[in-house]
C-alpha cells in the first residue's frame, strides 16, 4: 500500500462474516492492482455514507443487508435492471458519480452456464421471494426460461415478483403459498431454493421424501453448509448440483469487473473455491 492505494468497501450491517475481503483482495494481488478492500459495519446515517464514499475517492462498494434497497434514491445513476430488482449490491465511482448495480442474479445465472446447463426454455421453480429471489427470477426471465413458479411462505412477496416479471418480460409465470409435492416438481426442470432454509439449521423447503423428475437441476444459494439438507434430498434422488458459494464467487467476480474492466479467470475461481472450503 502506498499514498496511491484506493479503496474498494463493504457497506452494511453486521458483515463480519463476510467472505468478500478475501476474494477482492486476493485478486487486487493477483492483477496488481494498487486497491485494497475493507468492510465498513454502518450501523447508521447511510444519507452521510454516501457523502464519504464522495469525500474519500473511495472507488467502489459493495452493498450488503440491511442497505440494498435503501441506498438505491441516495446515488446518482443506477442500471435499469438494477431498477428493475429495486435492489443494488454494487456501486461504482466513475470521478464523483456513484452508478448502482446488482450482480446477484447475474452471477447465479453465470453459475448455471458455466456447469454447461441451457437453461433456455426450461420450467423453473423458484423457492422463496425476497431480494435473492427478486434479481434471480428477473435473470431467469432475461434468459428465456420457458416457464417460472415461484413459491413463498407469504403469498403477497410471491406476487410482487410474479406482477415484475408479468409486465416486463414474455414469460409463462405463476405464484404460490403452496407446500411443494410430487405434483408441483413433476413438469420442474430447476428447482432454486432461494429462502434462508438450510443456513446453519437442518431445514429445508422440500419434504425429503418428495420425489422430483431425473435430470432435474437443484440450486441453493445457501453456502453454510455447502451440504444443506436440500443438497443432500438432491444427492439422494441423483441430481444434478449447483452450490451457494458458486453464486457467491461469481457476483463477486461480476462487481470485480465491473470497477476494474477485469473478468477473473476459472483458475481464479478454482482457487477462491479452494480458500472457502478451508475457510
Ligand atoms: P434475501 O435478501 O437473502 O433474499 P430476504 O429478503 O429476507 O433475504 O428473503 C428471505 C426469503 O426466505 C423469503 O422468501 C422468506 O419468506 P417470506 O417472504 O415468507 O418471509 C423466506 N423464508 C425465511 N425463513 C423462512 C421459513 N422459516 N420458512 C419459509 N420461508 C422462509
Amino acid at each position: 500500500m502506498n499514498s496511491e492505494t484506493k479503496v474498494i468497501c463493504l457497506i452494511g450491517h453486521p458483515i463480519k462474516q463476510s467472505f468478500s475481503p478475501v476474494i477482492h483482495n486476493y485478486l487486487f494481488g493477483k492483477y496488481n492492482l494498487n486497491n485494497i478492500y475493507v468492510c465498513f459495519d454502518v450501523k447508521e446515517n447511510l444519507d452521510d455514507t454516501v457523502k464519504s464514499i464522495k469525500n474519500l475517492g473511495i472507488l467502489g462498494c459493495n452493498i450488503t443487508i440491511p442497505y440494498k434497497v435503501d441506498i438505491i434514491d441516495k446515488i446518482d445513476l443506477v442500471d435499469e435492471y438494477a431498477k428493475l430488482i429495486g435492489s443494488i449490491n454494487t456501486i461504482k465511482n466513475e470521478d464523483g458519480i456513484l452508478k448502482g448495480y446488482n450482480t446477484d442474479g447475474i452471477g447465479f445465472l453465470k453459475s448455471i452456464k458455466d456447469s454447461g446447463y441451457n437453461i433456455c426454455d426450461k420450467r423453473v421453480l423458484v423457492i422463496g421471494a425476497g431480494g435473492a429471489s427478486r434479481s434471480i427470477c428477473i435473470e431467469l426471465a432475461k434468459n428465456n426460461i420457458g416457464y417460472l413458479k415461484i413459491v413463498n411462505r407469504t403469498k403477497k412477496n410471491a406476487q410482487s415478483i410474479y406482477e415484475i416479471i408479468k409486465n416486463n418480460f414474455d414469460i409463462d409465470v405463476e405464484y404460490t403459498d403452496k407446500i411443494i409435492d410430487d405434483k408441483t416438481l413433476e413438469d420442474i426442470d430447476v428447482i432454486i431454493n432461494t429462502t434462508s432454509l438450510g443456513m446453519e439449521n437442518d431445514l429445508s423447503p422440500i419434504d425429503k421424501k418428495a420425489i422430483p423428475k431425473s435430470n432435474t437441476l437443484l440450486c441453493d444459494i445457501v453456502y453454510k453448509p455447502q451440504n444443506t439438507e436440500l443438497i443432500k434430498w438432491a444427492k439422494s434422488n441423483n441430481l444434478e448440483i449447483i452450490y451457494g458459494i458458486d453464486m457467491l464467487i461469481n457476483q463477486a467476480f461480476e462487481a470485480f469487473y465491473i470497477w476494474t474492466g477485469i473478468y477473473p479467470s476459472n483458475e481464479d475461481f478454482k482457487f477462491i473455491k479452494e480458500i472457502y472450503n478451508k475457510y
